[in-house]
């Protein structure tokens, strides 16, 4: 039987770096992956130019059942410290907003830089582990191959988003055989759907943009909002989607910068013969205010004709926009797996199972889920690390 000090399961973002902290601590290396590819989501992820980390990193950008066992890891190895390594590699990268970093080039970047850190380990791409057992020494992995004996076992194959490229329940399948307790998993992260009555505004509107502030269960976005054929996507709405429940109604400011009906009041004592249409796109894009004007039947209307009462709507129309979406585009589309292994079965200096010595978890399949904008990667990064140098 092939012997290792330790195997990886998952050739992901957390299994490569996992690695590669591994060999630092002296381990003989293993890492298995089902995929013909290593590192399949980093190619796709920030639109092809990876977000690989966030300067703002810390716990409160993640939504776990406990908001504190991120911390450990994440204080333990941070953003500042994966830009080193960028940066030793010769990475090109910028920031965009709220601390975002983005290579300047193609993601694959990132992972060749962390295929040349893990030089040393072994890596075996289309390889499935078909069993796992304990032997009372180690652990037995089956694969097609023949069966590798390994004192640790680092669990690393990722959450159910995208099934078209390789996610698989592996990890969450391997905790209830050992015993470990499961958060219930939901698509984060994901384009929500919408019923007829929004698709009949949104499909029209379909490319408009706007900056919109949304509020819900404890999150606050404010980011741009994007009318689709399909409904409503952008940042804002990927981000609320992790803090949405189905069957809740949502809250949509459309313009954050302004309370409308004080400034349509205000447009119709100095202006009153403008279109109220016309006023309304001071504020939003001309389009928008079209649509919303000619849904609430004042296509036509002046502003000076229109009471308090009628201002007061539409501005309660764009600044609270009430929707209630019937749905999410689930794991096909979803950028993460919300919910996952239960953070109280895993010790949160090292990520180890505390009922199964040499047992680890890392990454997305752990109950710990990062915002939009690079706190995914950061994660998987720390709790990687985490795991690899563990004593
Ligand atoms: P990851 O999914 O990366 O890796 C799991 C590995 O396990 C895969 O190689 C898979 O093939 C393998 N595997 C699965 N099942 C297996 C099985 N049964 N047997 C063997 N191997 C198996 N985050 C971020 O911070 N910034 C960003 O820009 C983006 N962008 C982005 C875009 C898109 C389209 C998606 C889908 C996701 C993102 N993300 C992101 C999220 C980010 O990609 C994600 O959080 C990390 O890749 C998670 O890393 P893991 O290593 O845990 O799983």
């Amino acid at each position: 039987m092939e012997q290792v000090d330790l195997l990886i399961l998952g050739a992901g973002a957390a299994g490569l770096f996992c690695a590669g902290s591994a060999l630092r601590a002296g381990r003989r290396v293993m890492v298995l992956d089902h995929a013909a590819h290593p590192g399949e989501k980093i190619r796709i992820s920030g639109g092809g130019r990876c977000n690989f980390t966030n300067l703002a990193t810390a716990p409160d950008r993640f939504l776990s059942r406990n908001p504190r066992f991120a911390a450990s890891a994440l204080a333990r190895f941070t953003a500042p410290d994966f830009v080193r390594l960028v940066d030793r590699a010769g990475i090109a990268w910028h920031e965009k907003a709220q601390g975002q970093l983005f290579c300047d080039g193609k993601a694959t970047q990132i992972t060749r830089m962390l295929l040349d850190r893990m030089k040393g380990a072994e890596l075996r791409m289309e390889t499935a582990p078909l069993s796992v057992r304990h032997d009372g020494m180690g652990f037995v992995v089956e694969t097609p191959g023949g069966a590798i004996h390994t004192e640790r076992l680092v669990v690393a194959t990722g959450g159910k988003s995208i099934p078209k490229i390789g996610a698989t329940g592996l990890a969450y399948d391997i905790a209830a055989q050992f015993g470990l307790r499961m958060i219930d998993t939901r698509a984060g992260l994901v384009p929500m759907t919408f019923a007829e009555q929004e698709l009949a505004l949104c499909r029209p509107l379909a490319g408009v943009s706007v900056e919109a502030r949304i509020r819900h269960n404890g999150g606050q976005f404010r980011d741009a909002l994007l009318f689709t054929h399909r409904g409503l996507s952008g940042p804002v709405i990927l981000q609320i989607s992790s803090f949405w429940q189905p069957g809740e109604t949502l809250q949509i400011d459309l313009a954050p910068d302004y309370d409308v009906a004080a400034q349509l009041k205000a447009a119709r004592s100095e202006a009153g013969r403008v279109a109220v249409s016309s006023a309304l796109g001071r504020v939003l894009p001309a389009r928008l205010a079209t649509a919303i004007c000619d849904e609430m039947g004042l296509s036509q209307a002046r502003l000076a004709d229109q009471p308090n009462t009628w201002l007061e709507a539409l501005g309660a129309r764009v600044n609270r926009w009430q929707v209630r979406p019937v749905g999410t585009e689930g794991y096909r589309t979803a950028e993460v797996t919300l919910g996952g292994i239960d953070t109280r079965d895993l010790d949160a200096r090292t990520l180890q199972a505390r009922k199964v010595p040499g047992l680890f978890f890392i990454g997305e399949c752990v109950d710990v889920t990062g915002w939009l904008g690079g706190y995914n990667f950061q994660w998987a990064w720390a709790s990687a690390d985490a795991a690899g140098r563990a004593d």
